[in-house]
């Protein structure tokens, strides 16, 4: 990763201020932590600077850093961190062109050289001359089945253009300099990333990707929780003094019950009488030797 530092003395503003509309979506942010939590809320809070003036200065940091109750140096370093904060002033849309080997493969070549032609050198802080554009290169943007694309950032967004040639980028880039309203997506026509050589279109239903099937969601996750009424315990019926089959031996059924008596009578009958023992044998009687 590059050494991130902040934009020069000279590209700083005196001041910063959160507009009305930001100001509705950091009381949405904020609300969701905790009072001595506030800290967590750091990241959206950059991010709301950036949709509002483009990148984040050093005065936005330092409003940040109150707002979240946090060191200065703490926000510094998470936006020094993340490279999706832009922390010097770059175009009105920001063009990221993704390099990598599937969208390099499939042209994106073509598409840098268009930026090049147009915009000027590449990187973040080098802004168009009419102040519209500045474009990089960047990694894949997991889009890769549109290949060739590029990410566009504005005010209003972070847009996807997929499936791209040359000449399809210069139009879009025409018209967003014209003010002109630009439709995401891949610019072949094709919905999403359903296979194009298909000979029978599978997206035809817009309900399969358009999100309108997801429920809507009730509550947000982290929302505090309505008060339950306390739940009524029901009376557990007083269990049965166990018995003695309960308590000690498995319960059989009566017929292997039968059976076991059968089984021991012989051997107990056998312990109470036992067997007689064989007379001992009387000597026979000594005949006189006369
Ligand atoms: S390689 Fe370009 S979006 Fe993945």
């Amino acid at each position: 990763m590059s050494v991130r530092r902040l934009a020069t003395a000279e590209q700083q503003p005196e001041s910063f201020a959160f507009s009305k509309e930001s100001e509705k979506k950091i009381t949405f942010w904020m609300n969701k932590y905790p009072d001595d939590r506030k800290a967590s809320g750091v990241i959206p809070l950059l991010w709301l600077a950036q949709k509002q003036e483009g990148w984040v200065s050093e005065p936005a940091l330092r409003e940040i850093a109150a707002r979240c109750e946090m060191p200065y140096i703490r926000v510094y370093e998470v936006a020094t961190f993340y490279t999706m904060f832009n922390l010097e002033p770059v175009g009105e849309h920001l063009i990221q062109v993704c390099g990598t080997t599937p969208c390099w493969l499939r042209g994106s070549d073509d598409l840098k050289a268009v930026c090049e032609s147009r915009i000027g050198k590449k990187g973040r802080g080098h802004v168009s001359a009419d102040g519209k554009f500045s474009w990089e290169e960047v990694e894949c943007l997991g889009a890769c089945s549109n290949a060739p694309m590029v990410q566009i950032s504005n005010k209003n967004g972070d847009f996807y253009y997929e499936d791209l040639t040359g000449e399809a980028l210069e139009k879009i880039l025409d018209d967003l300099a014209a003010g002109k309203p630009v439709e995401m997506g891949p610019v072949t026509g094709r919905k999403c990333s359903e296979p194009f050589q298909a000979e029978v279109p599978v997206l035809v239903d817009a309900s399969l990707y358009d999100g309108s099937l997801a429920k809507p969601v009730k509550r947000l996750p982290n929302a505090a929780k309505a008060e339950k009424p306390a739940a009524v315990k029901k009376a557990k019926p007083a269990r049965k003094a166990p018995d003695a089959d309960e308590a000690g031996a498995p319960v059989k059924n009566p017929a292997s019950q039968k059976a076991a008596a059968k089984k021991a009578a012989p051997k107990a009958a056998a312990k109470k009488t036992p067997a007689k023992k064989p007379a001992a044998k009387k000597p026979a009687a000594k005949k006189d030797a006369d």
